[in-house]
């Protein structure tokens, strides 16, 4: 591991950026020329629709360096799918996927040179904005505003490596509203903050699963599923969540493994009651998929299976890292080189 990588892995996620960016202007539902240069502060009117009434999208993919130095993006589509799904979902414009796609395998090829050797990788961050200065528009979506792609080089999202995670389940709050929890943008992060932060001081919690009236959704910032030796048993996609793209490919390896894949609604009671002999993880871009050791639940603490990180959690984190770092094939066609 070079010293470099080394720095990188220990910084917190997100807090080093790559030197080179992509970005354009929109108008209407017009997208200018991109081009890809130096990062840079943007200038931002200080009455910027998204200053004021959040009109903000984004999206977060990895780039893995694979064995013979290539850069692999994992799922560009998918995350360019759900990229103009959530701009749909806040009334901007949605980038035509082959403009967004561009953009993103640009940066991520200019910054090439910045990716980490695994477990590190690269992290995109495509982010859509409203420019325009009007404080009077918070019922009318921005005429105008950026798109842009910036990248960091990343090493694990929960500090320690992988451990288990200590998970608190949250049955009154709610991340979002029924619809809006689809959109990847920051008032839903806002929304969730404030429990987050209790959780952490109350609790000591590594994250909160949120689980309005019992009803168990995800967490604040990854899906949630549970696992055993024949089982991966999510909540069905109904807009209520993130659709997750780990999510998604989680699913089709473990179905591939031989595990049933069950999506149906998962009660708080089933959890506890799975926690008794199964496994639960967390998965995500950020995540991958990160076990769970203990849930607490009104103040009481319930292990999970034998409170470290299961067996087929960490079974499936392999075949889904492989994957993504060209040790196993890609099977199902989610590499795009760049
Ligand atoms: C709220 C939330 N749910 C789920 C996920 C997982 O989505 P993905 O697997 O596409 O990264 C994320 C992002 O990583 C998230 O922020």
């Amino acid at each position: 591991m070079t010293a470099k990588t080394d720095a990188v892995l220990n910084a917190p996620f997100g807090s080093v950026f790559a030197p080179v960016m992509a970005i354009t202007r929109w108008s209407g539902d017009r997208f200018d020329d991109p081009s890809v240069e130096p990062l840079r502060p943007l200038e931002l009117h200080p009455g910027a629709h998204v200053l004021h009434y959040a009109s903000s999208i984004f999206e977060g993919l990895k780039a893995h360096r694979g064995p013979e130095g290539q850069t692999r993006l994992f799922r560009l589509d998918r995350h360019v799918d759900r990229m103009r799904r959530s701009a749909e979902l806040l009334c901007l414009p949605p980038p035509p996927a082959e403009l967004l796609t561009a953009m993103i395998a640009e940066t991520a090829a200019a910054n090439r040179n910045e990716v980490p050797d695994p477990p590190g990788s690269l992290y995109l961050r495509p982010a859509m904005i409203g420019t325009q200065a009007d404080v009077g528009a918070a019922a009318k979506p921005p005429d105008e505003g950026l798109l842009y792609v910036v990248a960091c080089p990343v090493g694990d999202y929960f500090t320690g490596g992988i451990r288990p995670l200590r998970v608190l389940v949250e049955d009154e709050a709610m991340r979002s509203t029924p619809g809006f929890g689809a959109a990847k943008t920051g008032a839903n992060y806002a929304a969730a903050l404030r429990t987050v932060v209790e959780a952490r001081t109350a609790h000591g919690a590594d994250q909160v699963l949120f689980a309005p009236a019992g009803d168990v959704q995800e967490t604040g910032a990854s899906n949630f599923l549970l696992i055993d030796d024949e089982r991966v048993v999510t909540k069905p996609v109904d807009g209520t969540f993130l659709p997750g793209v780990t999510r998604e490919a989680v699913l089709i390896l473990a179905d591939h493994l031989g595990y049933t894949v069950e999506e149906r609604d998962v009660s708080i009671a089933d959890v506890l009651d799975w926690a008794r002999h199964g496994e639960a993880a967390l998965s995500g871009t950020a995540a991958v998929l990160a076990g769970v050791g203990t849930l607490v639940y009104r103040g009481v603490e319930h292990r999970v299976g034998s409170g470290e990180v299961g067996p087929n959690t960490l079974r499936l984190r392999k075949a889904l890292t492989d994957l993504q770092i060209g040790a196993a094939p890609d099977t199902f066609g989610w590499i795009t080189e760049v």
